[in-house]
This record gives structure tokens, C-alpha cells and sequence, in this order.
């Protein structure tokens, strides 16, 4: 797992991220906002969750204009023409149509017209399972640069009538360049699980082979998001910390030189328990729960955005992605963080 499997009569190359874009909408819906459409309150939201508020899309707008966004501002930083993408990969639960798929669109929005891609579904550990899919076309020499987005739009199957879901999620894409590495960066390794057994735990119910979409899925409001809040909250800190765990013992890598912990933004209360697990203060937790809410797949690599811009992170600094999701999904990946590459 550790190591990329080989292409016969290809070598395996080291993996790093060299730009990170991102893309949140402006518009904002804030706690008090919710206190006017559920029964709930600013106080309940915080204390329970950490979020004050999230962004929301206007009506209309689907997952891969925010992914088509995300993945301009990582070109730009990068100084790089679209044309110059091999692979286009978006993890979403909420791509623009069924068929076809988000990346098509994604491809033709930005003008990468030497790329081909794919859509991919592990719901908040998409961009950790992304994450391993695309470094194996890079580092087997199948591509040299791809952009991996994490792209949701939330706000489109969530239940805005039902208080115990629609206080958590927004809207949000954000998109990684990844290149063969240099010296001293690059993707470390990766453990991910899958545990179907939790399938019923989080699910979208309708709208799929199983139950496609009739008037009666619709009166029923089964084309939302439903959860098991607090089996999922136990199931996240528990599998997140010991996934983690398990991940830096076959790396070798000690705790202490983790320099962040940059996990997925469902609950504060999640991820502080899992730092605490992981015996990691305050100041090495990344966190944008607070003002963008629970992103899904992109989620990640916007919370990696954020600190990049307030200067956190180091060239050399180990970091640690963590997060679980739907199916349940459980996703780790080790990245020793290399810096932004810049303009070629
Ligand atoms: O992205 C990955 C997937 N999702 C997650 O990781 C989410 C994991 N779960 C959670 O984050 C938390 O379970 C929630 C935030 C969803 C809920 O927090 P909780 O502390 O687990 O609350 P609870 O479900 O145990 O509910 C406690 C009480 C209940 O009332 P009773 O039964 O004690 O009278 C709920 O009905 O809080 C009530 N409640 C609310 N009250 C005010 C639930 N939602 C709300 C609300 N406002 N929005």
C-alpha cells in the first residue's frame, strides 16, 4: 500500500502537490439565518458543531463551476495553461448530472483539452481516496500533471426542513496540481478503508438504481442527505485516530513529527477529540469548520488553502489528512508538504 505499484517497464516516481486553488461562494447563511427556517439556535449550532456560519451557491449553480474555479486558481498560482493537464479527477457526491460526468465539464469549462478523467464517489474521503488514485497515474510516469478537485454542492440534498442535518453542511470546491516530486516532498503514503457495513449510516436514499426518483421520493423527501449523527460522530473520532495511528507506524513516522493534522471539517467537537487522540494541540489543528461548515470532498483541500494563506504551513512540514464519510469511508493520507511550486 505504502508504495505505488509498478507499471512494468515504468519507474515509480515520488508524488507532490505543487499548487492547491480553492473556490467558496459568496453567499453566506449564517446561524441566525437557521434559527428563522429550523427550530434550533445560534448557541445550540456552536456548542454543538463549532459552525457559525457556511456558503451556499445561488440556485442553478452546479458542482463544476465551483471545480472549474478551484482548479483555475491552482493553475494560476502554478503559472500553468490548462492545456498542460494530463488527468482531471473530482470527487463529488453532487456532481452536476448523473451522466455525464462532472470531470467532462470541469475539462471543457477551463479549456483543458489535452486532458481525460473521471468522476469519483467517496463522499467526505473523496479527496483522500483521489488523493491515492491520481498519485498512482503520476507516479507511474501515465501522466506527469493532473488536478485533483474535491467539489460539493451540499446545499442541494440537504433538508432544509430537518434541524438535525441542515445546520452542518455548505458549498465548496478546492483542486491540487500534482507533479513528479523534487527532493525533500511529496506524497508519503496513504490507508484507506472501506467498512459497507455503516451504508445505511449516512445516505442519500433516492434518486439511484434502487429507488429512482418518482413523485412519491419526492413528497417523501428522500432525495436529501439523512445520518445517524451520533453513530457516525463515535464511528469518525474512533477509525479517524486509529487509521492515523496505524498509517505513521507503517511509515515510520513519529507523532511528534506531524507538524498538522488537517482533517475533514464535519464537527469541531470531531476533530478536536481526534487531535486529542493523537496527543496534538491546538495549534497544529487546521480548521475552517467555523466558517464554511461540512464541504464534503472539498473540505480538505480548501481547509489546506486557508492555511497556506494565513502562513502555516512550511516547506518540509509533515501533514496529516484524515477524514471518514459515507459508505463509510475512512481516509488517510501523509504528505511531507514541499511549498507552492510558483510559476514554472
Ligand atoms: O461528513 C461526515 C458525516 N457527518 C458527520 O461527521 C456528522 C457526525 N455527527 C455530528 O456531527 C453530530 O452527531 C451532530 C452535530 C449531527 C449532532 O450533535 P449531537 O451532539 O450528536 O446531538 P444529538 O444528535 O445527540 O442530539 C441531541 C439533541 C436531540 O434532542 P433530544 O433528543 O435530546 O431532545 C436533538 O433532537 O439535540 C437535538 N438537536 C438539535 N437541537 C437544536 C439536533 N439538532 C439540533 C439543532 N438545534 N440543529
Amino acid at each position: 500500500m505504502m508504495q505505488p505499484p509498478r507499471v512494468p517497464g515504468q519507474a515509480v516516481r515520488r508524488v507532490a502537490m505543487t499548487a492547491v486553488g480553492a473556490c467558496l461562494p459568496e453567499r453566506v447563511l449564517s446561524n441566525a439565518d437557521f434559527e428563522r427556517m429550523v427550530d434550533t439556535s445560534d448557541r445550540w449550532i456552536r456548542a454543538r458543531t463549532g459552525i457559525r456560519e457556511r456558503r451556499v451557491v445561488e440556485k442553478g449553480t452546479g458542482a463544476s463551476v465551483l471545480a472549474a474555479a478551484a482548479a483555475r486558481d491552482a493553475l494560476a498560482r502554478r503559472g500553468m495553461d490548462p492545456e498542460d493537464i494530463d488527468l482531471i479527477v473530482v470527487a463529488t457526491v453532487t456532481p452536476d448530472t448523473f451522466v455525464p460526468a462532472t470531470n467532462c465539464l470541469v475539462q471543457h469549462l477551463i479549456g483543458a483539452r489535452n486532458a481525460w478523467g473521471f468522476d469519483l464517489n467517496a463522499a467526505c474521503s473523496g479527496f483522500n481516496f483521489g488523493l491515492a488514485a491520481v498519485t498512482q497515474f503520476v507516479a507511474s510516469g501515465a501522466v506527469e500533471r493532473a488536478l485533483l478537485i474535491g467539489a460539493d454542492v451540499m446545499s442541494t440534498i440537504t433538508d432544509y426542513q430537518d434541524r438535525t442535518t441542515c445546520i452542518l453542511f455548505g458549498d465548496a470546491a478546492g483542486a491540487v496540481l500534482l507533479e513528479p516530486a523534487q527532493d525533500g516532498e511529496g506524497i508519503l503514503g496513504f490507508h484507506h478503508k472501506v467498512d459497507g457495513s455503516g451504508s445505511d449510516l449516512l445516505v442519500v436514499p433516492a434518486g439511484g438504481s434502487r429507488l429512482p426518483a418518482s413523485h412519491d421520493t419526492v413528497d417523501n423527501r428522500q432525495h436529501y442527505l439523512r445520518q445517524d449523527g451520533r453513530r457516525v460522530f463515535r464511528f469518525a473520532v474512533r477509525s479517524s485516530a486509529d487509521a492515523a495511528v496505524e498509517l505513521l507506524e507503517e511509515l515510520d513516522i513519529a507523532r511528534e513529527e506531524v507538524a498538522f493534522l488537517v482533517c475533514h471539517q464535519a464537527n469541531a467537537r470531531i476533530i478536536d477529540a481526534i487531535a486529542k487522540r493523537l496527543g496534538m494541540p491546538q495549534e497544529q489543528v487546521v480548521k475552517t469548520v467555523h466558517k464554511y461548515g461540512n464541504t464534503t470532498a472539498a473540505s480538505i483541500p480548501t481547509a489546506l488553502r486557508d492555511a497556506l494563506d494565513g502562513e502555516r504551513i512550511a516547506p518540509g512540514d509533515i501533514l496529516l489528512f484524515s477524514s471518514v464519510g459515507a459508505g463509510l469511508t475512512i481516509g488517510t493520507s501523509v504528505v511531507r508538504w514541499g511549498g507552492e511550486r510558483g510559476p514554472a
